[in-house]
């Protein structure tokens, strides 16, 4: 199979791309990358050969795009702006890449009939109340997102993926382009850039930092270790129906204070070693996913149940990968504190 990964430099893209390599020799891995900000040629360098190549382009760039799609029987495409604190300080770079990006892929996977998965986010359906207020605590209909949920996108970020959904939605039906979606919860583990909730604060303790908690800290992400996200995907472009959206999910929602008092734990800090910073504007609340599609239609089951024991070994990957990250942590931390978080 020759396979087109988009966005395989990045934290999640990278992840599939070393599972792909590990697990099915039989794929030639195509990544195609603008190496961003959050791309970092490092994550896949070591298995870059005859099986792994990685041309570093936009995927706006048509005739560049088509040239790679011309010869691939797949495309997964993971290239995205993905954090949502930098989409409210400037949405124009989300537009390009995921709206008009993923624009670019689709044609261009329709003109030479490319089997399509699209990977998204659950932040497309908004969010959910705290299960605290829900009747029940939240133990009935309505408490997870399903593939019935409306889609409510709060941010800049979100509406920027919703809106490449319903692209991928279109040519789906009007073309009878050969796709699929996932919706996805928070991913966790190895070469996540240190903007992100986990890392950043791992990363904060190991540069002599106080951790950073928005708001109060109440609001709730369901995690799922990325390794997880890699076969759940897999699984899809391999054996899911056309046409059809699955939602990635792992049962694992925590609060963010609650992550972050385990953090310090394991770090062996004080569970109250932190600030609590502004908290981000139209923050959502909870997300929740019911993965049910996906397991019982395709067999897939996380692997990773045990949360501590995945945020153990993430832990212990940023201590040991500090050449990885530390260039970037001042920069990083400056520009957060301008806007006082
Ligand atoms: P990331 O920011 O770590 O990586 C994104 C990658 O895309 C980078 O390598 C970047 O260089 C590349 N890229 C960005 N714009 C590009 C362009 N115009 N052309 C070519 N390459 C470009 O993101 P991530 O967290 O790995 O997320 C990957 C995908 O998974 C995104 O589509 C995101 O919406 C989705 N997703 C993320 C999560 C999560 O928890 N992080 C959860 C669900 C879904
Ligand atoms: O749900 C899937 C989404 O998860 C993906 O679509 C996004 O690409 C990905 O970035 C992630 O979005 P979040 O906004 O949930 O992730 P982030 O790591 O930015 O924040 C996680 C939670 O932690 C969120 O409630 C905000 C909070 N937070 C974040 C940072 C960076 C803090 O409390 N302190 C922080 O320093």
């Amino acid at each position: 199979m020759q396979l087109l990964i988009t966005g395989g430099a990045g934290f999640i893209g990278s992840n599939f791309v070393r599972y792909v390599y590990k697990n099915h020799p039989n794929v030639q891995i195509t990544v195609l990358d603008k190496l961003t900000y959050a791309g970092n040629r490092a994550n896949v360098e070591d298995i870059l050969g005859d099986r792994v190549k990685l041309v570093v382009g936009d995927i706006c760039d048509a005739p560049l795009v088509d040239r790679l799609m011309s010869h691939m029987d797949a495309c997964v495409h993971y290239a995205a702006e993905s954090h949502n604190d930098n989409s409210l300080i400037d949405p124009s770079p989300f537009l390009h890449s995921n709206v008009v990006g993923t624009y670019t892929l689709l044609e261009s996977a329709r003109k030479y009939d490319v089997r399509f998965h699209h990977v998204s986010t659950d932040e497309v359906y908004g969010d959910l109340p705290l299960r605290e207020n829900l009747p029940g605590h939240g133990e009935g209909k309505g408490e997870k997102f399903t593939t019935e949920s409306r889609y409510n996108p709060s941010s800049p970020y979100s509406s920027t993926k919703a809106a490449s959904d319903m692209l991928v939605h279109g040519w789906t039906r009007s073309f009878k382009l050969r796709a699929t979606i996932s919706n996805c919860s928070n991913n966790y583990g190895p070469y996540q850039h240190i903007e992100k909730f986990i890392p950043r604060q791992i990363t904060n303790i190991l540069s002599g930092i106080r951790p950073k908690l928005y708001g109060t800290g109440k609001n709730v992400r369901d995690w799922i270790h990325t390794e997880d996200h890699s076969r759940a995907v897999w699984t899809i472009l391999t054996q899911g129906t056309i046409g059809e959206t699955y939602l990635i999910g792992a049962n694992g929602e925590k609060d963010n204070k609650t992550v972050l008092e385990t953090i310090l734990r394991l770090m062996g800090r004080p569970s109250d070693d932190y600030e609590l910073v502004k908290d981000r504007p139209g923050h959502d609340l909870r997300y929740a996913i019911d993965a049910s599609k996906l397991e019982t239609e395709l067999g897939w089951k996380p692997e990773y149940t045990d949360f501590e024991t995945g945020l153990k070994h993430t832990i212990e990957w940023y201590t040991s990968h500090q050449d990885w990250w530390k260039g970037e942590k001042t920069a990083v931390e400056d520009k957060y504190a301008q806007q006082g978080q």
